[in-house]
C-alpha cells in the first residue's frame, strides 16, 4: 500500500501536471500573439511627407489631386495591432493563478520532503540494536535524536509487568519518547543529575520512561512505536502514541539526584 508521504507527493505532482496542461494553450497563445506583433518601422523619404502622418496623407492626397484646392481626404484610421487588451488581461490573470498554484505545489513539496528523507514523520532506522543501546549508555541513560524529535531509552520488559509498553515496543530493547511536553508543547530536555526529563516552561517532570512525576502535565510523555527488523531498530515518527496516564508508574524509579527545573 502506498504510504502517506508518497500519496501526497503523487497528488502534488498530479496537480502540477494538471495546471501545466491547463495553462499550456494559454501560454502558447500568448507566445503566438507576441510573435505575431509586427515591428513598427517608419520609412520617410527625404523631401516627402511622412506617410504615417495624417497631415502627410492629406498633403499627399492634395498633391495627387493636383493641389487644386479640393477638400483634403480624411485620413484613414489605422487598425490597432498587437494583442487584444482584454485577452491580454485574461491571459495575465490566468498566468498569475498558474504561478500561485505552482508556488503552492512547491510549498507542499517542501512540507512533506523531510518525511521522505528520514526526518520527523518518517520511519527512521536508528541502526543496529547494539549500536543504539551503546549510544544510550554513552548518553547517561538516553540517546537524543533531534531529526526525529525523539529520545531513545533502554526498555526492560521484565520491569513492565503489566505490559503497558509491550505492544508499543515489540521486541525492541529500546523505547522511543517524543520530546514535546504534553502540557503546552515545549521541548523537554534531559536532566543529567536526576536522570529525568524536566520541562523548563512550567516545571513538569517525567521519569526516564517518560512517565509523569510532577507538574501541570496531564499525563506521561507521548511516544512512537518501535520495532526490530533485520537487527536494526526502526521508529515510526509518523504515528504519535498518547502517553500513559498520570498514575502509570511501570518504571518506579526515583530521581537519581537534584532536579534541574526545581
Ligand atoms: S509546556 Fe512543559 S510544563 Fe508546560
Amino acid at each position: 500500500m502506498m504510504s502517506l508521504p508518497l500519496l501526497l507527493l503523487a497528488t502534488v505532482a498530479g496537480l502540477l501536471a494538471l495546471a501545466f496542461w491547463w495553462l499550456r494553450p494559454i501560454l502558447q497563445s500568448m507566445a503566438a500573439e507576441l510573435a505575431a506583433t509586427p515591428q513598427r518601422t517608419r520609412e520617410v523619404t527625404p523631401g516627402l511627407a511622412d506617410p504615417d502622418c495624417g497631415i502627410g496623407i492629406a498633403l499627399m492626397a492634395s498633391a495627387a489631386d493636383g493641389g487644386g484646392g479640393s477638400a483634403p481626404a480624411k485620413p484613414k484610421r489605422k487598425k490597432p495591432t498587437g494583442p487584444d487588451r482584454r485577452q491580454f488581461l485574461r491571459n495575465a490573470w490566468l498566468a498569475s493563478w498558474g504561478g500561485v498554484a505552482g508556488a503552492f505545489g512547491l510549498s507542499a513539496l517542501g512540507f512533506i520532503w523531510p518525511r521522505l528523507g528520514g526526518g520527523f514523520g518518517a520511519v527512521i532506522n536508528l541502526g543496529s540494536v547494539d549500536t543504539v543501546l551503546g549510544q544510550i549508555a554513552d548518553g547517561g541513560g538516553r540517546l537524543e535524536y533531534p531529526a526525529g524529535r525523539l529520545y531513545m531509552v533502554a526498555y526492560d520488559a521484565s520491569k513492565d509487568s503489566d505490559g503497558v509498553y509491550a505492544e508499543l515496543n515489540g521486541e525492541s530493547p529500546a523505547m522511543a519518547i517524543y520530546q514535546k511536553c504534553v502540557h503546552l508543547g515545549c521541548r523537554v530536555p534531559w536532566c543529567e543529575t536526576s536522570k529525568w526529563f524536566e520541562c523548563p516552561c512550567h516545571g513538569s517532570r517525567y521519569n526516564r520512561w517518560g512517565e509523569y512525576q510532577f507538574g501541570p502535565a496531564p499525563r506521561g510523555l507521548d511516544r512512537f512505536p518501535t520495532e526490530v527488523r533485520d537487527g536494526n531498530i526502526f521508529v515510526n515518527t509518523g504515528q504519535v502514541v498518547t502517553g500513559p496516564t498520570r498514575t502509570t508508574q511501570a518504571l518506579g524509579e526515583p530521581a537519581a539526584g537534584p532536579n534541574c527545573n526545581g
